[in-house]
Order: structure tokens, then C-alpha cells, then sequence
């Protein structure tokens, strides 16, 4: 048994809501990715911080697509619960939706992983953090998919790391015929 202790997926989860108030808007009157990836960091350390009960950092953030625009005077909710946990780090999934006070439209903005470490904040190493109870199906899914992903994640970095490690710009020189690039003279 983890010594850390278990703890619920619900004992921590978090709710944030935030109105998209003008000073947010990028050049073409929408929202600014970078405003809503702030708000998910926020959240994923609120998350990860209450369920490990101690100091964490943002280790990684999987892709973040996002599929609808959000527009000024728009509330915004984020909603994050832990997924998966290992043994020092969590993976936090994040879905974020905005709506629309006028109409009442409720838009899925985004969905994301975020994967957060507990660190002791003296010796600024990883520390063991609470397993999970996992109290529903949904529970058991999320979980299995967080481990898959993580085992995803680590053979991406490994295989992108062989890749680099591997290539020769001699070689590459062909990679470049029909890509949208050209070779400075001189
Ligand atoms: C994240 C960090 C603590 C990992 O430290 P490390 O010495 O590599 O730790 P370990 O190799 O022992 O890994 C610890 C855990 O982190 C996970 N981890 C490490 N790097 C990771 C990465 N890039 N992505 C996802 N998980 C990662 C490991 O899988 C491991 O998980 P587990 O304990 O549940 O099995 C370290 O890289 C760090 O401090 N990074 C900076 C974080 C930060 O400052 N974030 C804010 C940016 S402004």
C-alpha cells in the first residue's frame, strides 16, 4: 500500500468559473489562448495541490486544441479532476466549455491533460502523493486511460529524442524538396 495514503477522485476536483472581461481579447475581438491556458494551469495546480496536500509543478501539458473561438462577455467554466495518478505525479484532465448568457449556447472549447509532480519543497524532489479511490466505471476508465497516456507520452519523448540524436542535416537535405522553405545564399 502506498504509504501517502488514498484519496478520493471528488475530494479533489475543481469547478472555476471566470467572465471573459474585454482586456482579454486578442487583435480580432476573441478570447487569447494564452488567457484560457493560464486559467487551466491554475486550475490543474489547484487540483493536483488539494489531492497531493502539498507544493506541485506543471511537468507537462498534452496538446491543446482548440475547437471553438471564445468571445468577450462569455463565461467560462473549468472543470478538473484527477485522472490517474503514479507514483509522484498526477495527470489532471481539464475540459473547459464557455457559454453564452444571452442565448444560453454552452460551447466545449477544450479538453486537456495536464501532468503535475509533488515535490518536497525543501529538497525540491519528487514525493510520493496519495493513490486514488476509484468510486465509479468513469473513475476506472479515466484511470486506465491516464496510465496509457502516460505510457504514450515517455515513448514519444524517447522516440523523438532517438530521432534527434540520429539525424544529419547532410542526410535531411531531401526532406526539404517541396516544403515551404528555401536556403539562404552565401
Ligand atoms: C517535473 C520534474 C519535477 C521531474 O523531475 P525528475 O527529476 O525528472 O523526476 P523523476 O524522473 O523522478 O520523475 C518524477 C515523476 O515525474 C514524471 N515526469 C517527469 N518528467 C515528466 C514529463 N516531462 N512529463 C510528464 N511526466 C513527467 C515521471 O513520470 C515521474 O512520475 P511517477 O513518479 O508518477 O512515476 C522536473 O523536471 C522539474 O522540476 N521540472 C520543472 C517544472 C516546473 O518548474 N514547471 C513550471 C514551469 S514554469
Amino acid at each position: 500500500m502506498n504509504e501517502a495514503g488514498f484519496r478520493t477522485v471528488e475530494s479533489s476536483q475543481v469547478i472555476l468559473k471566470e467572465l471573459m472581461v474585454p482586456s482579454y481579447a486578442n487583435f480580432g475581438g476573441k478570447v487569447h489562448g494564452g488567457v484560457i491556458l493560464s486559467l487551466m494551469d491554475k486550475i490543474a495546480y489547484t487540483c493536483a495541490a488539494t489531492h497531493a496536500k502539498g507544493y506541485c509543478v506543471t511537468a507537462s501539458v498534452d496538446s491543446v486544441d482548440f475547437v471553438n473561438p471564445v468571445e468577450v462577455g462569455e463565461l467560462l467554466t473549468l472543470y478538473a479532476s484527477v485522472n490517474y495518478v503514479g507514483k509522484s505525479s498526477m495527470e489532471v484532465g481539464i475540459k473547459v466549455v464557455s457559454e453564452d448568457f444571452k442565448n444560453g449556447i454552452v460551447k466545449h472549447t477544450n479538453t486537456s491533460y495536464f501532468t503535475m509532480v509533488a515535490l518536497d519543497e525543501e529538497t525540491r524532489k519528487p514525493v510520493a502523493v496519495p493513490g486514488l479511490i476509484l468510486e465509479s466505471e468513469e473513475e476506472i476508465r479515466r484511470f486506465v486511460m491516464g496510465k496509457l497516456r502516460k505510457k504514450l507520452r515517455r515513448a514519444h519523448q524517447q522516440e523523438i529524442a532517438d530521432i534527434r540524436q540520429a539525424l544529419s542535416v547532410g542526410q535531411e537535405m531531401a526532406e526539404l524538396k517541396g516544403e515551404n522553405c528555401q536556403l539562404a545564399r552565401g
